[in-house]
């Protein structure tokens, strides 16, 4: 598919950037990759991927030869105009972006009227105006600056890149946004070419409305579980309607990862910070947390207290296919557990090895079935094509009790009965 194209940098290499540096180098770029993690760039050199991403690894692999990495920001500075800066905003304790790492690349980024900033991480609308009052004190007003937020999903991170819903491009007219937009013309993506702060807002908008359809299905299920309907049938008969859509909502315990619970409250805190209260934001907020948290009372409505008994967490990861523990419901539950009492045992596919760096009082088993077996309960956090595929009368007969928790509505509650066990679901008749 790929012809030589312009060459581009990519400043960090998480999720986004590794993934941004492999669709465009599939493309035809040449991609200077630079981090400041020295062992990372090691790894990657050596044709290692730190991340858990399906294709990615395959995808380096084949255009390894167009691929650069690098602690050193000079190579990309050298070979390419587009920087694109892919480096991590985590949440402060204020829920407020942190941009300590986007501050520190724009600081060392030399004054160029050749070069140019494309912000791929999600940054809080204004930051752009903010890097524009920076670069010019540091007499640096010759440098362009691009926003070109990133939408793709963990898990389906490759294809998203290469069939991008819309592309974003907000700029101020010039040759970097015209730049930008010649490099993703192959995807043959809707464009959307606006100003900074609106291709900023897009970003953030758009995630806090997909967690606020979780947190409004979510509550419906909730309601279901008062009225005997059934949230699997509500969300269907809701998702024909084309103004609604099928997508985002599945009612289980919760949305986590790196995204959503940061930029809901990035764009609470940013509403907050000019003086308007996004009173919705709030509530999508606290609906999610009390959600996470419900499977206990779900628990321990069958089986009374919950010290020493014994529950097997199915899937840890914050969502199937990814290794990715950020912000995972899991988190929540299995604390809760365990200050409870509980025995906990737990079982993931892949994200075991960053499980073990953010859970404590758990027992790590090497199968779904090694997880079950002697449990009075089992909880289906993670919705792992693995397992939902299990034999449920294998687990049946492993276990000492009888209930399964589906946290993920991702099961067949008749087949489930029929394996011996008692289902409970998450909004579900
Ligand atoms: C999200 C956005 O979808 C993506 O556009 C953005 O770039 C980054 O944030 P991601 O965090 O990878 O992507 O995962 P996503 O598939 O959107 O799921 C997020 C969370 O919502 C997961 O915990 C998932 O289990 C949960 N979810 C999703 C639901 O509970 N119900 C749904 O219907 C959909």
């Amino acid at each position: 598919m790929s012809t030589a194209r312009a060459p581009i940098g990519v400043i960090g290499t998480g999720y986004v950037g590794l993934v941004t540096a492999a669709g465009f180098a599939a493309l035809g770029s040449d991609v200077y990759c630079v981090d400041i993690d020295a062992e990372k760039v090691e790894r990657l050199r050596r044709g290692e991927v730190p991340i858990y991403e399906p294709g990615l690894e395959a995808l380096l692999a084949e255009h390894a030869e167009r691929l650069h990495f690098s602690t050193d920001l000079a190579d990309a500075l050298q070979h390419a105009s587009l920087l694109f800066v892919a480096v991590g905003t985590p949440p402060t304790y204020s829920g407020d972006a942190d941009l300590t790492a986007v501050h520190a690349v724009a600081d060392a980024i030399p004054a160029s009227k050749d070069h140019a900033l494309v912000m791929k991480s999600t940054v809080p609308c204004g930051t752009g105006a903010s890097l524009r009052r920076i670069f010019n004190e540091q007499g640096k007003a010759e440098l362009a600056y691009v926003s070109c937020p990133e939408f793709l999903k963990e898990g389906s991170a490759v294809a998203d890149f290469m069939n991008p819903d819309r592309v974003v491009v907000g700029d101020t007219g010039d040759w970097a946004g015209d730049a930008v937009v010649e490099l993703y013309s192959p995807l043959d993506a809707p464009l959307v070419r606006t100003d900074v702060a609106s291709a900023e807002m897009v970003k953030l908008a758009s995630n806090a409305f997909l967690a606020t359809k979780i947190s409004f299905i979510n509550e419906i299920a909730n309601v279901c579980e008062e009225t005997g309907a059934d949230v699997v049938e509500v969300a269907r008969g809701m998702g024909l309607d084309a103004r609604i859509g099928q997508k985002f909502l599945q009612a289980g315990i919760g949305f986590g990862g790196s995204c959503f619970p940061k930029d809901v409250d990035a764009l609470k805190q940013l509403a907050g910070n000019s003086g308007y209260h996004f009173q919705l934001l709030n509530s999508v907020i606290e609906v999610n947390d009390l959600q996470k948290r419900r499977v206990i009372g779900k628990l321990q409505k069958h089986l009374g207290g919950l010290v020493g008994k014994r529950v097997a967490l199915l899937g840890l990861a914050f969502k199937p296919d990814t290794d990715d523990m950020r912000e995972a419901s899991s988190l929540v539950l299995s604390a809760r557990l365990h200050a409870d009492g509980a025995l906990v045992s737990a079982y993931d596919p892949i994200a075991e090895e960053q499980a073990r760096k953010l859970v404590s009082g758990i027992t790590f088993a090497s199968s779904a079935i090694e997880a079950v077996r002697g449990a009075d309960a089992v909880v289906l956090v993670t919705e792992w094509r693995e397992l939902v595929d299990l034999d449920y009368s294998e687990v049946a007969a492993a276990m000492d009790g009888e209930l399964l928790i589906d946290g993920r509505n991702a099961l067949d509650p008749e087949a489930i009965r029929a394996a011996g066990l008692t289902y409970e679901g998450i909004g579900r008749r």
